[in-house]
């Protein structure tokens, strides 16, 4: 009987214990009161939000049925779900000082970042994406110390990014693809793994300081910004590579040195503004699969036969001459992209590789005529 009434009386003391944190209540209102209720169907997280019952206190069987988690009396994640939810996120947001986990993801939130966001002490993933998050793209960013994942791709942050993201010491995934940033890349911090800034017009050279100390990078992903001058040798030798893509920028020359234990697989460098030779020292890059080099380019030469390793070959639309090597087209070799579209000599056309025809004669022999012979150089 006793052991009963210390069952119920645990049972009770434990859930009339949790009465969320009334700061963070507020801010909860704040964030509902702030986004348009002709958005927010009945069938929705945010609709479930009744405020008449208290937002961490279980069970949730008609209130606060998604959209958030609680640590005890504390809100520790916003995650609402992508029902196309449109407003603004009001600066109270910071009053949930122990948010983890914020994922407003594929809504309609538009305006400015509020940035207080920034002063959350505990925020490890911050994901944004697919929004319309407008405005310069905020410097108190830095300030997010524990931050690991930070996605606010697919919206429409403008200006340029602090120079320096060395102080996000946790960082290991930013994505901020498909905004309308602009300047040059960041010191980059020292644990990233993956890297997106796709689709922005990020210029200027690709300099050794924002990459020197980022030596766990595993994926760059810069392609389809306007970034210009060499694509130096030290950018392929971090040690954790495996997959670059460089593609529509307008780079002008790549270099390429002998592999230090990389792990590079995939390289997408095409629709750039190449000029040059094929270098024999790519292919010695022992995990190298995926090599792309098409269009825009302007590479000259033979296509050297340690390039028939590969397993993936783009290098249609550049100025290659002579006969491509024979080992492309043996019964064992399974190469397969495109040889098409240069100045080969009889790219033998039942093969997949030749399926684009190469370039009028005429053109080939524009190209080459300042530098002498047409199979002057290999
Ligand atoms: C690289 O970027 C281009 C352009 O954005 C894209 O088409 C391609 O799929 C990307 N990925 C790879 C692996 O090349
Ligand atoms: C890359 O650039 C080329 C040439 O400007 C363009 O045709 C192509 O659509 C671009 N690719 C992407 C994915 O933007
Ligand atoms: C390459 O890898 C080997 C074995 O994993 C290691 O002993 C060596 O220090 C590495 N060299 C460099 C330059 O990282």
């Amino acid at each position: 009987m006793y052991t009963i009434i210390i069952i119920l009386l645990l049972i009770l003391s434990t859930t009339a214990a949790i009465t969320t944190l009334s700061s963070d209540i507020t801010a909860l209102k704040a964030i509902k009161s702030s986004i348009n209720p002709a958005t927010i169907p009945t069938y929705t997280c945010l609709h479930s939000w009744d405020f008449t019952s208290d937002p961490c206190s279980p069970p949730h069987v008609t209130h606060f049925l998604c959209g958030l988690s609680c640590s005890g009396d504390r809100v520790t994640q916003l995650t609402l779900d992508p029902a196309g939810y449109s407003g603004t996120l009001p600066p109270l947001v910071s009053q949930l000082t122990q948010l983890i986990t914020i994922d407003l993801s594929d809504n309609r939130f538009h305006g400015p970042i509020p940035n207080s966001l920034f002063s959350l002490p505990n925020l490890q993933t911050l994901i944004l994406a697919g929004n319309s998050f407008s405005g310069v793209s905020p410097p108190a960013i830095t300030n997010l110390k524990r931050i690991q994942t930070l996605d606010v791709s697919h919206n429409s942050l403008s200006g340029s990014l602090p120079k320096t993201f060395a102080s996000l010491t946790e960082l290991t995934r930013l994505d901020l693809s498909f905004n309308q940033l602009t300047g040059p890349i960041p010191i980059l911090p020292k644990n990233i793994i993956q890297l997106a800034l796709k689709a922005n017009s990020l210029s200027g050279y690709l300099q050794k300081q924002s990459f020197a100390e980022s030596t766990q990078m595993e994926v760059i992903e810069l392609s389809q910004n306007s970034l210009t001058g060499t694509i130096p040798g030290w950018f392929f030798l971090s040690p954790s590579l495996q997959q670059i893509n460089l593609s529509n920028n307008s780079f002008t020359r790549f270099e390429i040195l002998k592999p230090v234990n990389s792990s590079l697989v995939a390289v997408n460098l095409g629709f750039n503004k190449l000029s040059g030779y094929l270098p024999a020292a790519f292919p010695a890059y022992p995990m190298l699969a995926s090599l792309t080099l098409s269009y825009n380019n302007n590479l000259k030469g033979r296509i050297p036969w340690e390039y028939t390793k590969l397993t993936r070959l783009f290098l249609d639309g550049n100025l290659f001459i002579g006969l491509p090597p024979k080992e492309f087209f043996t019964r064992k070799a399974s190469v397969s992209g495109s040889l098409g579209d240069n100045c080969l000599k009889s790219c033998p056309a039942w093969s997949e590789l030749c399926f684009k025809s190469q370039k009028p004669w005429s053109v080939c022999q524009k190209a080459y005529r300042h530098r002498g012979k047409l199979e002057s150089k290999s």
